[in-house]
């Protein structure tokens, strides 16, 4: 056992430097040993009796069991024409989200006249084809303060962004915009497809009899389109592609729709699209799935391969759903309820085909028909040894903040589980939650489903659409929370081998040279651990191309320590029958409580996994990555988490748009980062290294303002961070966290 995982009282007494008699003194169990100095209210600390002041650990239990993925949220058709689908999605996805009102939705311009000048409809169209008032009730732009700018102490943000400011009352435009700021989306894409609607506006606008600007050559770039138009006829047209882009005494720059052809490439530093065309033949049950029939025919020969997709049962529930305007979670059941559904009988056929096929040794799937599973050599190998993997999160695990751990050093990392489900029935904001960011050099999508007529066609689906974009497919075998594991998915599966052989098999057999992977749990039950007698399956007959453990069972919970004994004879068994059927290396790692370089670097050596997976250390301290991969305690600065914070913001901009709906949802996800990230304890308060995960604070000061505010479990000061980046929210404007990480001591942990 190491050190990680012992009771903290005892040592952090033993190795307390003794600066005061306060710090000398014992500290509760569980408690993080905080300089005397910094301690808020040593007394009742000391004597443990107040348990008022300790910062609760947070329910990381509950974080867990969130359900929906970011990509509910996520503006998966942003950089796209916009068409009709991607409308519906939209609505549907951000309903029972509570977002604040978006006041220039209220007038509802004409996506066709805004996109590209032209509407078909003309007179008849209901929407309008101007911005007549639209700059009326449109917020100022949004000043993403720079790094250089970031200050320790109140206001913490160096206040420049006013000098951008147009001051000219008479202006419409030119008073809500700022000419200094830099647009997140124009960055990263080169373009900015939100036009108008651009919260950073200032950025790609320019003035239009502008002296400094070449308004020769403007004007004379305007006469070859005025007589471009012409000869397309166009010029007749009141409201041209010219006019559309300029407006009172302002032109837009840099705006551009033309995206819609993204298949299998990188747009603004994201691949993994999915193509619209593509959603609509899975939703009409017209996409050919040859492989999945014909596999699934030979393991499954009594039940015909369908999707089950009718429409009318679709379009029902949709409508059904949207009168009782239902929450993300509700949404979420429907669509495990919908995969419930079609499997019922799958189920019963199942329970009685595992045990007989179980017993006899039979793996199904291994039919002559499908000959064995894909030989080694025919994958592509996954070299991790050393790996900085960080953790399948749903929710927080979303693109922006991947690239930002990225940033900071994970290698590896993986999407947000998605549920097979929702994916084969061209479920939009599911497919968002594969899209990968440029950075993310080795990726995965992880995948939840209890069956092989679900799972292999979700396989077969990601090997044909986003072939290029994925590295791995990983199953989730580990998520414990009912709504899942009551369909028979995540750490259900661990007791059902008769089902993993089907899923494995053909998924394995689905994605071709992508290898498969596998994420478990110790077992289901606690004193059932049964992980250590499937490994062998995994990787000699199922074709696990890599594993990843994590040291509890169903029913433990976050409270109690990951087992990383267990971890090591799961690792041994590995090699040894790796060994034993003469397999090359398949590499594992371990995952659990993870927390500092030192936790790392030990748990590695004393376990012998190839790494270890960090997940809610990366919540709590995203740079845990550069501590791992410099090997050193890093004692971070508050303006240099800060910097990780506006990063954050930014890529959030960059991936969920620049408009304001997307700064509205960059903040609720900012937020949620943050109801983590309070719960950092600065290293260089702490009496001993290193700081630990399940240790919680008693109440503390920063070395500075900032420090504090950093540490405040409070979402109103979350809210307040945000402002920094993201500009000021209306009164409204209330955030409650999905789940209670960050539970101490207020309202919601009342709630
Ligand atoms: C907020 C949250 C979301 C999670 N989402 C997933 C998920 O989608 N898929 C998964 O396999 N595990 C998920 N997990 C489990 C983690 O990946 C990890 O196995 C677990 O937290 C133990 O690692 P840790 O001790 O480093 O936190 C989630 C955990 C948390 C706290
Ligand atoms: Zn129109
Ligand atoms: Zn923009």
């Amino acid at each position: 056992m190491s050190e990680i995982q012992q009771p903290p009282s005892e040592d952090g007494t033993a190795t307390a430097r003794p600066e005061t008699s306060l710090s000398a003194r014992p500290v509760p169990a569980g408690t993080a040993p905080i300089k005397a100095e910094y301690l808020l209210h040593p007394t009742s600390t000391v004597d443990g009796a107040s348990t008022s002041v300790l910062n609760d650990i947070g329910d990381d239990d509950a974080a867990e069991g969130v359900t929906g993925g970011s990509g509910g949220d996520a503006r998966d058709n942003k950089r796209r024409k916009p068409n009709k689908n991607d409308k519906k999605e939209r609505k549907g996805a951000n309903k029972g989200r509570h977002f604040p009102v978006i006041r220039e939705m209220s007038i509802k311009i004409c996506k066709a006249w805004e996109t590209t000048g032209l509407c078909d409809r003309g007179e008849t169209c209901k929407f309008n084809h101007s911005w007549d008032g639209y700059f009326e009730i449109k917020p100022s732009d949004v000043y993403l303060n720079p790094s250089a700018t970031l200050l320790p102490d109140p206001p913490y943000v160096n206040e420049e962004a006013q000098s951008g400011v147009v001051e000219d009352e008479n202006d419409l435009i030119g008073k809500k915009i700022n000419l200094k700021t830099v647009c997140p989306v124009l960055k990263d894409l080169g373009y900015c497809p939100y036009g108008w609607r651009c919260r950073f506006l200032g950025n790609h606008i320019k003035r239009i009899n502008d002296k400094e600007g070449s308004s020769k050559a403007q004007k004379s770039s305007e006469q070859d389109k005025e007589n471009a138009d012409a000869q397309n006829g166009f010029s007749s047209s009141p409201s041209s592609w010219s006019s559309s882009k300029k407006l009172g005494k302002w032109e837009l720059l840099d705006f551009s729709t033309n995206d819609n052809e993204a298949k299998g490439k990188w747009k603004g530093g994201e691949t993994n699209w999915i193509e619209w065309e593509t959603t609509n033949k899975l939703k009409r049950n017209e996409y050919e799935f040859p492989f999945s029939k014909a596999y699934l025919s030979v393991v499954e020969p009594d039940k015909p391969f369908t999707l089950n997709n009718p429409k009318s049962k679709f379009g029902k529930s949709k409508s059904h759903k949207r009168k009782q305007d239902v929450s993300e979670e509700a949404s979420l059941n429907a669509a495990v309820s919908e995969e419930a559904a079609f499997n019922e009988e799958e189920s019963a056929f199942n329970q009685n085909g595992d045990s007989a096929q179980e017993e006899k040794g039979i793996v199904v799937g291994e039919s002559e028909a499908m000959d064995v599973p894909l030989r080694p050599e025919e994958k592509k190998r996954l070299n991790w040894e050393g790996g900085r993997y960080l953790a399948p999160l749903t929710t927080v695990g979303n693109l922006p903040f991947r690239r930002l751990c990225v940033d900071y050093g994970a290698t590896i990392t993986i999407s947000e589980m998605a549920l097979a489900q929702p994916l084969v029935s061209g479920h939009n904001e599911e497919w968002a939650l594969c899209r990968r960011h440029e950075s993310e050099k080795m990726f995965g999508i992880q995948l939840a489903g209890g069956y092989a007529n679900r799972m292999v066609p979700a396989a077969e689906l990601i090997r044909k659409e986003l072939y290029g974009g994925v590295d791995f497919v990983d199953i989730n075998m580990g998520c414990p929370i009912d709504l899942v594991f009551n369909q028979g998915a995540g750490s259900a599966l661990m007791e059902a081998p008769g089902r993993l052989a089907k899923i494995l098999v053909g998924m394995n057999r689905a994605l071709g040279d992508v290898p498969l992977t596998v994420k478990f749990r110790t077992g289901i039950s606690n004193n059932k651990p049964n992980a250590h007698k499937l490994i062998p399956k995994f990787a000699t007959q199922w074709g696990a191309g890599a594993l990843t453990i994590h040291g509890r069972s169903r029913t433990q919970r976050y409270s109690k320590l990951a087992d990383w004994e267990y971890i090591k004879t799961c690792a041994d068994t590995l090699r040894e029958s790796l060994a034993d059927a003469n397999l090359p290396p398949v590499p594992i790692f371990g995952n659990g409580d993870c927390y500092s370089s030192e936790g790392y670097y030990e748990e590695m050596e004393k376990s012998g996994v190839d790494g270890v997976m960090v997940a809610r250390g990366a919540l709590i301290k995203p740079w845990i990555f550069t501590e791992i991969k410099e090997r050193r305690e890093w004692d971070i600065s508050a303006t240099e988490r800060l910097e990780g914070i506006r990063k954050y913001a930014e890529f959030g901009l960059s991936h969920w748009g620049s408009d304001t709906q997307g700064i509205n949802t960059t903040r609720r996800f900012l937020c949620e980062a943050l109801s983590f990230q309070c719960r950092y304890v600065p290293i260089g308060l702490l009496e001993r290294l290193p700081g630990k995960l399940n240790e919680r604070p008693p109440a503390y000061r920063g070395r500075n303002e900032l420090e504090t505010l950093l540490s405040s479990p409070f979402s109103n000061d979350w809210v307040k961070i945000s402002e920094m980046f993201l500009g000021k929210v209306d009164d409204a404007f209330n955030f409650v966290p999905k789940h209670k990480s960050n539970a101490y001591g207020n309202e919601e942990a009342q709630g």
